[in-house]
């Protein structure tokens, strides 16, 4: 199995770095334009690999994508990241271009492969792989969900004093402060609904602090947060990889399904070997609907920004 990481910044070290713990790859690619910057990286998660017992070769490459050539999956991370104060929507006019361009230089090499696109606006960047590269929709895939869904655990452990491995939740919709749509309804702690436990204020606090997961690491961070959208997509390309089938909240071309067309949002698919395996339909209740209207309002407008 042969991963291609396009960007050596953070997000793609990282999602390098926990794809090679696991060992489940041969051969991971990370590819970067900046002279000798992959090369680095590679070299010293590499020398990691006795430390940390994992047998994944990983390369680093400036901007050669004949390396790349026949990768069963690539994430593309590259372009620039949110600074304090700015919304994943405001870095569309650079990421635009460095997305098309990269995602038609990896299909060159590897015409069969499954993309995950990370780079931000990513509903947007996820649309823009589906209206560029000509690939079917189930090899086309948006990582924020996974990673929403990541956060939005994170902040009800907090409020329920629980360990994080008792509870259980999802954020669908757009990844964007706006757009997401946590599943509080859903969420259970050991199947037993949260509201068991907590107070509906309480729970509206742990959807807006889950809304706001990634500026509220942008503004500590001075940059965009690194570890868990790493491993975010590590576990998508691990359930792709290893023929999982796990679910996962991802953005996809929709086409009919939550009456939606013509627009990549997240909602919940199973990931397996052949990329999205199938599309989960839940119900929601007239309130969920309403959330996922407004949200997929906010992407369209992020859309009409594109150029093709
Ligand atoms: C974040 C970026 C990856 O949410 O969008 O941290």
């Amino acid at each position: 199995m042969k991963i291609t990481i396009v960007g050596a910044g953070a997000v793609g070290a990282s999602c390098a770095e926990y794809i090679a713990i696991k060992d489940f790859a041969s051969e991971v690619v990370i590819l970067d334009i900046k002279e000798g910057f992959a090369e680095g990286k590679a070299m010293d998660l590499m020398q990691t690999a006795s430390l940390n017992g994992f047998d994944t070769k990983i390369v680093g490459v400036t901007n050669d994508y004949s390396k790349t050539a026949e990768s069963d999956i690539v994430v593309i991370t590259s372009g620039i990241p949110r600074k304090p104060g700015m919304t994943r929507e405001e870095l569309i006019g650079i990421n635009a271009g460095i997305v098309k361009s990269v995602s038609s230089n990896l299909i060159e090499h590897s015409p069969n492969t499954i993309i995950i696109v990370v780079s931000n606006p990513m509903d947007t960047m996820t649309y823009l792989v589906h209206k560029t590269s000509g690939l079917p929709k189930h090899r086309i895939i948006g990582m924020g969900g996974a990673l929403d869904s990541a956060r939005f655990k994170y902040r009800l452990a907090e409020a329920l004093e629980a360990p994080i491995s008792d509870v259980d939740g999802m954020v669908i919709g757009g990844h964007s402060d706006v757009g997401m749509v946590p599943l509080t309804r859903m969420a259970t702690r050991n199947s037993v609904p949260v509201s068991k436990f907590i107070s509906e204020e309480r729970l509206n606090q742990v959807m807006e602090d889950t809304k706001v997961g990634g500026g509220t690491l942008t503004k500590l961070l001075g940059t965009s947060a690194w570890y868990a959208p790493g491993a975010a997509v590590s576990g998508l390309v691990q359930s792709i990889a290893c023929d999982q089938k796990k679910m996962f909240p991802c953005s996809i071309l929709l086409e009919g399904e939550y009456g939606f067309n013509d627009i990549c949002i997240g909602v919940p698919v199973i990931l397996g070997r052949n990329g999205i395996e199938s599309v989960v339909e839940l119900e929601l209740t007239d309130a969920e609907k309403e959330h996922m209207s407004r949200s997929a309002e906010g992407v369209r407008k992020t859309n009409g920004l594109l150029v093709f």
